[in-house]
């Protein structure tokens, strides 16, 4: 292969793709998806299997004390700071192949183009792939991002649970013993700049007919936990007076939340997205209800009103029962600074690549690089935008493409002067 090859020329369609078809196999789902839940044995797999492809291409791996996985090709300026790419492994319950996935494999397959072409960038560039990014099986999401960008605590962190009452801290410790070969380093390293590529999940570029996404920012998210307690007691003999149902006190609160977040030009987005009822027996008045509740809004004052109403309204419909809310995540709409998004767009341009601007409506890693380093996002088309569902598809030509457009910004900012 030509030393000269830009690595945007060397990027592979078929590796790519084979690549994310690999991948998929851990935690792979009867109905074509994946459940690959954060640091759960799914999860260390996928991460067996990109040391392996890693060490196969000369780069080195690193993890640090949040799970965060990183691949380094080594620059000829070790010294600099590196300029990263990513994104995560990990997956909701029932997710798809590319959430994810593609900006860890998009990364990837710019370091393994670069090697191809037998050329060293200036600066060191690093793949790496966020611990829970989901925040499925550990509430809230975005926490080892969070971590590395000094935005949460470690301690903080560490100390969540799962459903089965297993903590982070445990989790981290079953990973280090599955994957003991892998060099810790410490969070919070000086990053160049930062680029994550992924699917779009939302129907905006297909409808388009557009193969680039150059993202200018990410809508504000809050998240909340809700903890409602009643008391347990017989469903045929209890009168309503006596009965302190948590049931009918939650589904009171969930829908005055509803009435409260409708938005006839349908910008809020509100989700009650998980609910657990205990005991759960269908002759057993419901003594506790836990909800969550996701609400986003691309303008922070008003995601700051509807926020706010929610300790209120909860406590409202109470009824006899005690309420807890808990806020486990603020996140206010931000914007990605210019001079990565016009980059990103120059080089879609240079590679005669459609491209357009747009808002994530979707959570990323970004957010919290974003209070780090230079950070901006590329997009590529998903199938009629259906994400955090099974049948989650992008084509291998959308997914090239991305990968081309990155390993461009990618290349051009590992070798800049600065
Ligand atoms: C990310 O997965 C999100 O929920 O936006
Ligand atoms: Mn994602
Ligand atoms: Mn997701």
């Amino acid at each position: 292969m030509a030393l000269s090859q830009a690595p945007s020329q060397a990027v592979s369609e078929d590796r790519l793709w084979n690549r994310h078809m690999a991948l998929a196999r851990h935690g792979a789902t009867p109905r074509g998806g994946v459940n690959r839940q954060a640091l759960s044995a799914e999860d260390i797999e996928a991460r067996r299997t990109m040391v392996g492809w890693a060490r196969d291409i000369g780069c080195s791996v690193f993890g640090d004390e949040l799970g965060n996985f990183f691949i380094r090709l080594e620059g000829s300026r070790p010294d600099l700071p590196p300029v990263l790419t990513g994104s995560h492994l990990d997956s909701q319950p029932t997710g798809g192949k590319f959430d994810g996935v593609y900006g860890v494999l998009a990364g990837f397959e710019v370091l393994q183009a670069i090697r191809d072409t037998g050329q060293v960038p200036r600066r060191s560039i690093e793949v790496v792939a966020w611990m829970n990014e989901e925040g499925s099986r550990f509430a809230p999401g975005m926490m080892g991002s969070a971590g590395f960008a000094g935005v949460r605590s470690v301690d903080e962190i560490i100390a969540v649970h799962d459903a089965r009452q297993q903590s982070v801290a445990e989790s981290l410790a079953e990973l280090a013993l599955a994957l003991p070969d892998v060099p810790m380093r410490p969070l919070c390293t000086p990053v160049h700049s930062y680029i994550e590529a992924h699917i779009e999940q939302a129907p905006v570029l297909e409808a388009h007919g557009v193969p680039i996404g150059v993202v200018t920012g990410i809508q504000g998210k809050r998240t909340f936990r809700v903890t409602v307690t009643g008391e347990e007691s017989h469903a045929g003999t209890t009168p309503h007076r006596r009965r302190r149902d948590a049931l009918l006190s939650a589904t009171g609160m969930v829908q005055a939340l509803e009435r409260q977040c409708f938005d006839p030009l349908d910008i809020t987005r509100f989700t009650v997205g998980m609910f657990r009822v205990e005991p759960n027996a269908p002759s057993v008045i419901p003594a506790k209800v836990t909800f969550s509740i996701d609400i986003r809004h691309e303008s922070s004052a008003r995601l700051v009103e509807l926020g706010d109403a929610v300790t209120p309204l909860c406590l409202a419909h109470a009824g006899p029962c005690e309420v807890r809310v808990e806020e486990l995540s603020t996140a206010m709409s931000l914007e990605f600074p210019e001079s990565i998004r016009s980059e990103i767009e120059a080089a879609a341009s240079r590679l005669g690549l459609g491209h357009m601007r747009l808002l994530s409506a979707a959570g990323h890693d970004a957010r919290y690089l974003n209070d780090h380093c230079e950070t901006g996002m590329i997009f590529v088309p998903c199938l009629k935008g259906v994400s955090h569902h099974e049948s989650e598809s992008a084509t291998p030509a959308d997914l090239i493409a991305g990968a081309r457009v990155l390993a461009e910004v990618v290349w051009a900012r590992a070798n800049d002067a600065d």
